[in-house]
C-alpha cells in the first residue's frame, strides 16, 4: 500500500500544511494522528488562505479527513474551525470528516491548568500555546480522560467528572486559579453530544478498509521531531510523540501501514516558545529571515525566533523520525543573502559533537560549527523547476542533502500551492 506520513523535522511551522495540501491531491484519506489545536497549518490556494488547526489539511481538496485517537480534541475549537472553513466555502461534515470514538477531549479546565502552570513557572516557562494540550495528554495517560464515545453515556460522564475534578480542582486551588463546577461541565458535555457524535466512529475499521481497498492514506503530522516528547529538546517540547512511528498508534493501524516518511524542513530554522536553539540569530540576518519569511505563529501570533539551517539537528530528526525524503520549504526566503551558513555540528566545552545532547545544560553550551556557502541574488520565489534555480541555490540544497543524509524529494518556493518542485513522488514508495 502506497501511504505517506508527513512530519516536521525541526521545531514546527516548516510548511507541513502546504505540503500535505499539495500531496493530498494524490491521496484518498488524510489522517491527523497526534497533537491538537496547538498546530497551525496555513494553506494558500489562489486568493484564499486557510488556517487549519485540527482539521486534516486534506479537507481543502475535498478528501476524506480522519482525526485519529492520538489527537487531543477540543470540541469548541473543532466546531468553530468547521464553521470558519464552511464560511470560506468548504464542505465539511460527518460525510467527509470522521473522528476516532476513543479520542480524548480537551475540556475548559485543561487550558486553565496549562496557563496557571505556565504562570507559576515564571522565567522558566515552556512557552506553550496555552491550549491545554499537555494537561489533556496527562489525563489520557493517567486514565481519567473523557473520550468522545463517553458523550453517548451521561452516567459514565458523571462518574468520570468526579474523578477528574477531584484531581484538577485540587491542583487549580493550589495554583491560586478558579475551580470548575461539575454540573456546568456535565451540561456542556451533554449539549455537545448531538453536535459531535455524528462524527464519531471506530476509525481503525475505516483505515483497515482503505488498506484493503488499495486507497492511499496520507498521515499529517503536527509539531515536529525537536518538539517530540521523547526525542525533542525536553522539557521545551509538546506532549505527544511527533515521530512517524506514532502514526500507527495514533490512528490504529499497524506499523506497516505508515508507508514512506517525508520530513519537512525550512531552508533555515525557526522556533516559537522557549528552549535551546543553537543557530538562533539575534542580528539583522535573523530579523530579515523573520520579515521575509513572515515568521509569526499561526496559533498565538508570537514572532518566531529565526536562525541558520541546522543540518546536525535535521540529520538527528531524519534518524529518529525514520525520514526517507526531505521536503525543503521557504528557499525563496534566502534570496538576496550574500552568504549562507549551515551548522554541521556543535562544539561543547572544546569537544566536537555531531548530535544535540539530551541534557539541558549541555544543550545550552552547544556552539554551532558553521560551513559558509555562497548565496544568490536572483529570485527563486515561485520557481517550479530546477532550471529556474540559480546554481548556488542548487548547491545549497545538494549540500543539505549530503549533511542530513536524506534526499530532498520536494522543494517549495512560495506559500502558493503549486509553487513546488517535485523530485520524486513519495506515493511511489
Ligand atoms: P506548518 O505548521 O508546518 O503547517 O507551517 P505553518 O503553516 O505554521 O507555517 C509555514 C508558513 O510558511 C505558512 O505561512 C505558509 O504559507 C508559508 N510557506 C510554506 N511554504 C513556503 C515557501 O516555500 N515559501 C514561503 N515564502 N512561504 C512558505
Ligand atoms: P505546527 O503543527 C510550532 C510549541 C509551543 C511550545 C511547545 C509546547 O503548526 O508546526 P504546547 O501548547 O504544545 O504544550 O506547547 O510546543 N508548539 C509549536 N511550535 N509549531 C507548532 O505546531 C507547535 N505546537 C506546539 O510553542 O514551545
Ligand atoms: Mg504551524
Amino acid at each position: 500500500m502506497a501511504n505517506v506520513a508527513v512530519i516536521g523535522a525541526q521545531w514546527g511551522d516548516e510548511g507541513k500544511g502546504k505540503v500535505v495540501d499539495w500531496l493530498a491531491s494524490r491521496a484518498d484519506v488524510v489522517v491527523r494522528f497526534q497533537g491538537g489545536h496547538n498546530a497551525g497549518h496555513t494553506l494558500v490556494v489562489g486568493n484564499q488562505t486557510y488556517k487549519l488547526s485540527l482539521l486534516p489539511s486534506g479537507v481543502v481538496r475535498g478528501k476524506l479527513g480522519v482525526i485519529g485517537n492520538g489527537v487531543v480534541l477540543d470540541p469548541d475549537a473543532l466546531l468553530s474551525e468547521i464553521s470558519r472553513v464552511r464560511g470560506q466555502g468548504l464542505d465539511v461534515g460527518p460525510h467527509n470528516l470522521r473522528i476516532a470514538e476513543n479520542v480524548p477531549l480537551i475540556l475548559p479546565l485543561h487550558p486553565a491548568i496549562d496557563k496557571a502552570r505556565e504562570e507559576a513557572r515564571g522565567e522558566a516557562k515552556i512557552g506553550t500555546t496555552g491550549r491545554g494540550i499537555g494537561p489533556a495528554y496527562e489525563d489520557k495517560v493517567a486514565r481519567r480522560a473523557i473520550r468522545l464515545c463517553d458523550l453517548a453515556e451521561p452516567e459514565t460522564l458523571s462518574a468520570k467528572l468526579d474523578e477528574l475534578l477531584l484531581h484538577h480542582n485540587t491542583l487549580l486551588k493550589g495554583l491560586g486559579a478558579a475551580t470548575f463546577e461539575k454540573q456546568e461541565l456535565l451540561d456542556k458535555l451533554v449539549a455537545l453530544a448531538p453536535k459531535l457524535l455524528p462524527y464519531a466512529e471506530a476509525v481503525w475499521e475505516r483505515l483497515d478498509e482503505a488498506r484493503h481497498g488499495n486507497k492511499r492514506v496520507l498521515f499529517e503530522g503536527a509539531q515536529a521531531v525537536m518538539l517530540d516528547v521523547d526525542h525533542g529538546t525536553y522539557p521545551f517540547v509538546t506532549s505527544s510523540n511527533t515521530v512517524a512511528g506514532n502514526a500507527a498508534a495514533g490512528a490504529g493501524i499497524g506499523p506497516h501501514g505508515i508507508g514512506t516518511v517525508l520530513g519537512i524542513a525550512k531552508a533555515y530554522t525557526t522556533r516559537v516558545g522557549s528552549g535551546p536553539f543553537p543557530t538562533e540569530l539575534f542580528d539583522d540576518v535573523g530579523k530579515r529571515l523573520g520579515e521575509r519569511g513572515r515568521e509569526f505563529g499561526t496559533v498565538t501570533g508570537r514572532p518566531r525566533r529565526c536562525g541558520w539551517f541546522d543540518a546536525c539537528l535535521v540529520r538527528q530528526a531524519v534518524k529518529v523520525g525514520g525520514i526517507q525524503g526531505l521536503a525543503l520549504t521557504k528557499l525563496d526566503v534566502l534570496d538576496g543573502l550574500e552568504e549562507l551558513k549551515i551548522c554541521t555540528g556543535y562544539r561543547i566545552e572544546g569537544e566536537v559533537v555531531k548530535r544535540l545532547p539530551a541534557a539541558l545544560g549541555a544543550q545550552a553550551k552547544a556552539e554551532p560549527i558553521y560551513e559558509t556557502l555562497e548565496g544568490w541574488t536572483q529570485s527563486t520565489q515561485g520557481a517550479r523547476s530546477w532550471a529556474e534555480l540559480p546554481a548556488t541555490a542548487i548547491k545549497y540544497v545538494k549540500r543539505i542533502e549530503e549533511l542530513v543524509e536524506a534526499p530532498v524529494t520536494l522543494l517549495s518556493t512560495s506559500p502558493e500551492r503549486d509553487d513546488t518542485i517535485l523530485v520524486s513522488d513519495p506515493f511511489a514508495g
